[in-house]
C-alpha cells in the first residue's frame, strides 16, 4: 500500500493530488464516506483556508464548506474582499468521520502529508486555519484553538515556499457560539492588514 507521504510527493499538479486522494486507500473513513472532498478555488490563490473534515452537506456534494458552516464563510471572506473564486478552500481530511464524531489524532496525521502538498502545489501567501484541528497540525503547535487563534506564525511548506499562517474559529463553533464572532471579526481585520503588508 502506498503511503500518503509517498504518493502526496509524487503529485506534481493538483489534478495529480486530487487523483491521488481519490486512489487513497490507506484512512478507514474513505469507507464510511459517500465522497471524497478534495478542495475548489483558485489553484494560484494567495489565501488558502483549511477547516477540519468535510459534515454531511459537504460529504454529500463533494465540495467544502457546502452547508450553513459555508454560508458564513462566503461572508467572512465578503468582509476581507474574497470570495470561493479568488481563495482555496480544503480541509486536513477529505472524508467524512462518521456521524461527524470528532477524527482521530490518526486519522489526521494519516491524511497530512496530502494537505501539506496541496498548499505547496497552490504555493499562498497566507494561510488561514479555521478551528484547532488545522491549528495544531499547521502551526505545529500543541495548543488550542483560543491560544492559537489571532496569532500569525511563519511556516515553511517547502524549500521555495514560507508562508504567513493564522488561525481563527472555525465558522461551524461560530454558529453555536455567536457571541465570539466579535473575535472573528478581529482576526479577519487582522488578515486583511497581512494582505496589505
Ligand atoms: N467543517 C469543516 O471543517 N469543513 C467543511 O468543509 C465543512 C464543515
Amino acid at each position: 500500500r502506498v503511503s500518503a507521504q509517498k504518493a502526496a510527493s509524487d503529485a506534481a499538479t493538483l489534478d495529480e493530488l486530487r487523483a491521488a486522494v481519490l486512489a487513497f486507500e490507506g484512512c478507514a473513513l474513505k469507507k464510511s464516506a459517500s465522497n471524497t472532498v478534495f478542495g475548489s478555488g483558485n489553484p494560484a490563490a494567495e489565501i488558502l483556508l483549511v477547516g477540519e473534515a468535510p459534515d454531511a452537506d459537504e460529504d454529500r456534494k463533494g465540495v467544502p464548506f457546502a452547508g450553513a458552516a459555508g454560508k458564513l464563510l462566503d461572508a467572512m471572506l465578503r468582509s476581507i474582499g474574497q470570495s470561493r473564486e479568488t481563495v482555496y478552500l480544503t480541509n486536513i481530511l477529505p472524508w467524512r468521520p462518521p456521524g461527524n464524531r470528532q477524527p482521530t489524532a490518526d486519522e489526521l496525521m494519516v491524511c497530512e502529508p496530502f494537505v501539506r502538498r496541496l498548499i505547496e502545489l497552490v504555493g499562498p501567501r497566507i494561510v488561514v486555519c479555521l478551528g484547532g484541528s488545522a491549528a495544531k497540525i499547521l502551526m505545529e503547535q500543541d495548543k488550542g484553538i483560543t491560544r492559537l487563534r489571532g496569532t500569525w506564525h511563519e511556516m515553511s511548506f517547502s524549500d521555495s515556499l514560507q508562508s504567513d499562517v493564522t488561525a481563527m474559529f472555525h465558522p461551524s463553533y461560530l454558529l453555536k457560539t455567536p457571541e465570539q464572532k466579535k473575535i472573528a471579526w478581529q482576526d479577519l481585520r487582522s488578515i486583511i492588514k497581512k494582505m496589505r503588508s
